[in-house]
């Protein structure tokens, strides 16, 4: 096949939009004009199928957008453009008019003799068809022509397969996000919301007897709902917990271990030995799982009391929230939709720890975590 410059040129570009940053549409634009002006042809078009029968992208090359605009709607997949998207062998015609599945055309459509189309494939799916009409020499189309388009397709299939996969990761990374502001609303907001209903039925019991005590309830009350926004807020960010930022992990959890003991029914205690600094990561994981272990109790377990102890051993941090309630079985198929134990569990994996959950019903609730202060 002889090459000239101009074809040489018409084909790079076809190359280059492939690894360019243009959109796909834009690549698939370049190539088929670079398709209509290598093979010297009248007009040319890439069709991709949708799953309704019509097409996600039709771009075409050699027709004015005023004529475009007078064909109308875009084409649907029957005729001889549907067996170009079904069937993957190259269609190359003397004229088109006379093939078996010619329809005709549509009132403003250009006539169209020769032809000549190949389909865009990756693997053994049809991805598309690249198709010309027209070729301005005499003779129609050559079996050169088609390889030629054959190689321009190719370059469309690697267009469309990359759009895809870019289309699958973006759809991937948000899902991993809702799955992050999932277990940080939970882990976060709900607990502290938990916190806020206690605190106000506390305060609520109080109100006839001592009126002082009430009110400094309703104080809390009004602290936990504007901790509980700059929570939401938090997550929505991605900052680090609100109590974390400004206490470290020991003074945080006495704070959150104090409220609880003072608003619920059962004795919450907490005995902390000094600790090391530890990695925001750490400290935050502890923290949540922390939260969860003692609201888990104090809401399932309906325990006299729950002993919260951290410690450091071996340039390992642990921590345990043991409850001495109702009990459950851990190993009990968990029902969908709960967040709690997964997401301690999750959390102590991502700084390279460890989490055991010991439990049976009538023996109380052990949740014991060890992560490395490194970590
Ligand atoms: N300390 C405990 N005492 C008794 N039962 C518990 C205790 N911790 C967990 N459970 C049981 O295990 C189940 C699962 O706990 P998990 O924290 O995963 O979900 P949840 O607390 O029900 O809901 P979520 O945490 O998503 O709000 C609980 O529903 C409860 O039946
Ligand atoms: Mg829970």
């Amino acid at each position: 096949m002889d090459c000239d410059r101009e074809e040489l040129r018409a084909l790079s570009a076809a190359v280059l939009a492939v690894t360019s940053h243009l959109s796909v549409r834009e690549v698939l634009q370049t190539i088929v004009t670079s398709a209509r002006r290598l093979l010297g042809a009248g007009y040319a078009a890439l069709g991709v199928p949708d799953a309704g029968g019509s097409f996600a992208e039709f771009v075409v090359d050699g027709v004015s957008d005023a004529q475009w605009r007078a064909i109308g709607p875009l084409p649907r997949q029957h005729g001889l453009l549907g067996v170009l998207m079904r069937d993957p062998r190259p269609v190359r015609l003397e004229d088109i008019r006379r093939h078996p599945q010619f329809e005709g055309w549509p009132p403003a459509h250009p006539d169209m003799v020769d032809f000549v189309g190949v389909p865009i494939i990756d693997g053994t799916e049809i991805l598309g068809a690249l198709f010309l009409a027209n070729k301005r020499s005499p003779g129609g189309f050559t079996a050169d022509d088609e390889d030629l388009l054959r190689l321009l397709a190719g370059h469309a299939a690697i267009a469309l397969v990359n759009a895809r996969l870019f289309e699958r990761n973006r759809e991937l990374s948000i899902v991993e996000e809702r799955s992050r502001i999932a277990h940080e609303l939970h882990d976060a907001v709900t607990q502290k919301l938990f916190s806020l209903r206690l605190t106000a039925e506390a305060a609520r019991t109080l109100l006839s007897r001592d009126p002082v005590r009430a009110d400094a309830e309703l104080a809390n009350v009004r602290r936990l709902a504007a901790e509980a926004v700059d929570e939401v807020r938090a997550i929505v960010v991605g900052l680090r917990p609100v109590d974390l930022a400004g206490d470290g992990l020991d003074v945080a959890l006495r704070k959150q271990i104090e409220l609880l003991d003072r608003v619920h029914g059962a004795t919450v205690r907490f005995d902390a030995a000094p600790i090391p600094r530890m990695g925001a990561g750490c400290e935050e994981a502890l923290y949540r799982i922390a939260q969860e272990a003692l609201h888990n109790a104090l809401r399932h377990g309906a325990p006299s009391s729950v002993d919260i102890r951290l410690e450091a051993r071996n340039g390992r941090v642990v921590l345990e929230v043991a409850d001495d309630g109702l009990g459950f079985d851990p190993e009990g198929a968990a029902p969908t939709g709960q967040l709690g134990i997964a997401s301690m569990r999750e959390r102590a994996v991502a700084v390279g720890g460890n989490l055991t959950v010991a439990s049976r019903p009538g023996e109380g609730t052990t949740v014991r975590v060890e992560v490395p202060t490194d970590g």
